[in-house]
């Protein structure tokens, strides 16, 4: 286990290029990655880091998957770019294979997670003003995480997300997640939408317990609102089904996907069934980039990787050797719990020192992230094996030890 950051030149001459022309959006760790492979990633000095983040889960089918990799490799030598104006085949493909796994309707391609979700909102307050003036109101979670255009930001329930955004736009109600007479109570015939993530990923890796969803659904369904999940983060197979409700028996109006969908190229989707798959007519929503050729052609063949590599099945066995690795981790280190679903999981540890833990794994060759003081995140790649989760383990075992020491 190597213990260093990369220090080249290469490092130097970026972070110089970033600090005169990129805007200060990221605190970045000082690595340029210059290639990946399935669960590894090399920098530009060759040394190797075992990736339990997989670029905040969009790299499910590993880095460079070879099927996706030739997918893209021969779309964009035969056509990269039509517009919505045109059918464009691979979308067609696209909406059929993905609707036919969840038991959606109809689909709308966007570029990222923010944008779907947009979508999912655009068609819960067109059908809710169709309905009546008042029927505006959209109930979401506090310690959610949506996006970050105006529209999404406003159903986020973190300040330290809107504060500097105010005014947001408007008739949205946060109630604590888990919270089902609170949710019960938020919801009435004024309410067009509630939109919940199944497992709060930003939140801090939070499952939703059974009745607080099922609660959603009954709620929603009794005030004629629409339900609307959010699966960016945990749809695509990555807690063991295809979408994380199918654990739940519970079924949403609108499902939004993203991040795993593309196999690393951007593409999001926004799918839904019923009068919510008929809202739309056309000129009332669009996207010159979305559902293009080439996102789709990459998006096909990371669902096809899915399918015939049983990743679902999977990240739901792996998912387990990550938990029990964590619950080791606890017990040892005095951590307070470790949650999550399949392989999107975190170790609660019982001080606030989740970053030091993660810039000390950094340094020693893994990946991962902090989502809250003490929270450590681990999203692996859907195709990581038995030896690649021991050997994170082992990392984060020395990385705890060296932060609380
Ligand atoms: C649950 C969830 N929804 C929406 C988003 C926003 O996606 P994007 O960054 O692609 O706009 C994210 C991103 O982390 C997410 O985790």
């Amino acid at each position: 286990m190597a213990d260093s950051t990369q220090t080249s030149a290469k490092v130097s001459e970026v972070t110089g290029l970033y600090d005169r022309y990129v805007m200060a959006t990221y605190g970045r760790f000082p690595v340029v990655f210059e290639r990946g492979q399935g669960v590894y990633l090399w920098d530009t000095d060759g040394r190797r880091y075992l990736d339990f983040l997989a670029g905040i889960a969009v790299n499910g089918v590993g880095h460079c998957h070879p099927k996706v990799v030739e997918a893209v490799q021969r779309q964009c030598a035969k056509l990269m770019h039509v517009s919505n104006l045109y059918l464009i085949e691979q979308q067609a493909e696209l909406a059929q294979a993905l609707c036919g796994m969840c038991g959606m309707e109809k689909a709308f391609f966007a570029n990222s997670g923010a944008e779907a979700n947009e979508a999912a909102l655009k068609i819960a307050r067109k059908l809710g003003n169709a309905a009546s003036p008042d029927k505006t109101w959209i109930v979401a979670a506090v310690n959610s995480f949506h996006g970050r255009t105006l529209g999404t930001l406003a159903i986020t329930g973190q300040e330290k997300y809107q504060k500097p955004y105010v005014p947001l736009v408007p008739d949205v109600t946060l109630i604590p997640y888990n919270d089902t007479a609170a949710l019960e109570a938020a919801v009435d015939d004024r309410t067009c939408a509630v939109i919940l993530e199944p497992v709060q990923g930003e939140g801090g890796v939070l499952p939703a317990a059974p009745e607080f969803l099922r609660a959603a659904r009954e709620a929603a369904d009794r005030h004629g609102a629409l339900m609307i999940l959010d699966e960016i983060q945990s749809g695509r197979g990555r807690t063991g089904e295809f979408l994380a409700c199918q654990a739940y028996g519970v079924v949403p109006d609108i499902v939004t996907l993203a991040k795993t969908m593309g196999g690393g190229f951007p593409i999001a989707a926004c799918l839904a069934r019923g009068k919510a798959a008929e809202a739309f007519v056309p000129g009332d929503h669009g996207t010159t980039f979305g559902g293009g050729p080439l996102a789709c052609a990459a998006a096909l063949a990371a669902v096809r990787a899915i399918e015939s590599e049983g990743l679902s099945a999977r990240a739901r066995e792996m998912g387990a050797a990550v938990q029990s690795g964590l619950e080791a981790l606890k017990a040892k280190h005095g951590g307070v719990e470790v949650r999550g679903m399949g392989l999107m999981q975190a170790l609660v540890l019982g001080s606030p020192v989740a970053r030091d833990v993660v810039q000390a794994a950094f340094r020693k060759g893994l990946l991962a992230n902090a989502v809250g003081p003490g929270i450590v995140r681990l999203l692996p790649p859907l195709v990581v094996n038995q030896q690649q989760i021991d050997e994170g383990m082992e990392i984060l075992d020395s990385a705890i030890a060296e932060t609380v020491a």
